[in-house]
């Protein structure tokens, strides 16, 4: 069984790939800094699975810390999720969101490979195949054209490994490129908790059914889609975290593989809001308003791939994808505060 390392297994993707890990009866350890999460969550996650797991509060970019952390235990395998994400703030604070993500990324490579552990799960993005030429976006897909420092990141980040899997092909390196991960685990003890205003579509909508915010704002419904507003490929994040598992077993060849862990689905942003309003019983007000800059028309995956090599596919709908995240917004109104 796989001793396994998660950066950033405190977050949102990272509790829930932590419970089914747990659940399967991985060793694992966790190191997150709690820039964008809650100590809270690690007891909630020992509460669900009855499990036990290390973590370490540390910074990925911080070499003592890392080097301590890989010398106390013998890790197979690393899942990196740890990373600053919000596409909004990367363009305020470039400088920072490269630091992170790029540099923190390179301190973990190093010292992975100073303890020869080479086999590494990258949380990669949709976002780094910029403005789509063609749908569904397969992996073969262009890349690049990203139009944000955060995206940048996560394609320069898929760049440096592809170089060091070219210099070292020993490696074993897969790269899943989330799409829109949204929901929360089904008990309501875990979930999604954006500090201040939520950027993303269903944290915001959550916010509004439970009356902590006023009225959603559709941004644009003049986007050459069915019903005029922005189409994505949202992904249950119990599903995404199953993705995980099924990378995890199937790390067996060294090399570079990619997939997207998407349903193969797209929904606008009013599809989601009416089926909101179904989960939470209520009519949720909403205004139409400018397009928000940056923002695609559409995106959504196939996800043939994924289920041809990794036997992993999407189970879940947009029905459980709204129940349980208003399960966990009603259950938990400000999120990990008390
Ligand atoms: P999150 O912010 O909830 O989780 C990231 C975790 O990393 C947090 O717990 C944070 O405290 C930690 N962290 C950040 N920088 C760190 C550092 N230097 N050292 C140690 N810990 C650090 O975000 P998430 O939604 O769970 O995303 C996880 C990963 O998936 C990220 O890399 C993100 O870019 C990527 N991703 C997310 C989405 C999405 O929509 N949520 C989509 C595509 C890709
Ligand atoms: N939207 C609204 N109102 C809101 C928020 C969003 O109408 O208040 C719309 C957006 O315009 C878009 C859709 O809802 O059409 C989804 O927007 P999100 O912000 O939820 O998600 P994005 O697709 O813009 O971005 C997400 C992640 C990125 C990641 C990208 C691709 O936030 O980090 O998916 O994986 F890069």
């Amino acid at each position: 069984m796989k001793n396994i390392l998660l950066t950033g297994g405190i977050g949102f993707i990272g509790s829930h790939t932590l419970v089914e890990l747990l659940n399967r009866g991985y060793q694992v350890a966790v190191v997150d800094n709690l820039v964008n999460a809650s100590e809270i969550t690690a007891d909630r996650v020992r509460e669900i699975t009855g499990r036990d797991f290390r973590f370490y509060r540390a910074d990925i970019r911080d070499r003592d810390a890392m080097e301590k952390i890989f010398a106390e235990n013998a890790f197979d395998a690393v899942i990196h999720f740890a990373g600053l994400k919000a596409v909004g703030e990367s363009c305020v604070k470039p400088l920072e969101y490269y630091d992170n993500n790029i540099y923190g990324t390179l301190v973990l490579l190093e010292t992975m490979r100073a303890h020869n552990v080479k086999e590494l799960i990258f949380s990669s993005s949709a976002t780094v195949y910029g403005t789509p030429e063609s749908l569904p976006l397969t992996e073969t897909s262009k890349t690049g054209g990203t139009t944000n420092p955060y995206g940048t990141t996560k394609y320069e980040i898929e760049g440096i490994l592809n170089d060091l899997y070219r210099a070292d092909p020993t490696w074993n390196i897969t790269l899943l490129r989330y799409f829109n991960p949204v929901g929360a685990h089904p008990s309501g003890r875990i979930g999604e908790d954006p500090k201040g205003i939520p950027n993303n579509l269903m944290p915001y909508v959550a916010q509004v059914a439970s009356g902590k915010l006023q009225k959603i704002r559709v941004f644009g419904d003049d986007y050459p889609t069915p019903d005029g507003t922005g189409v994505r490929d949202y992904i249950h994040v119990v599903d995404l975290a199953r993705g995980h598992i099924a990378a995890i077993e199937h790390l067996n060849d060294p090399g570079v593989h990619i997939y997207n862990l998407g349903t193969g689905i797209g929904y606008s942003v009013l599809d989601m809001i009416h089926a909101f309003e179904k989960a939470c019983g209520k009519q949720l007000p909403y205004e139409i308003c400018p397009r928000r800059p940056g923002d695609i028309a559409a995106c959504y995956a196939s996800a043939e791939k994924a289920e041809r090599d990794l036997g992993w596919k999407a189970e879940y709908g947009i029905t459980e994808m709204c129940r349980d995240q208003w399960n966990w917004q009603s259950k938990n109104p400000n999120g990990y505060e008390a």
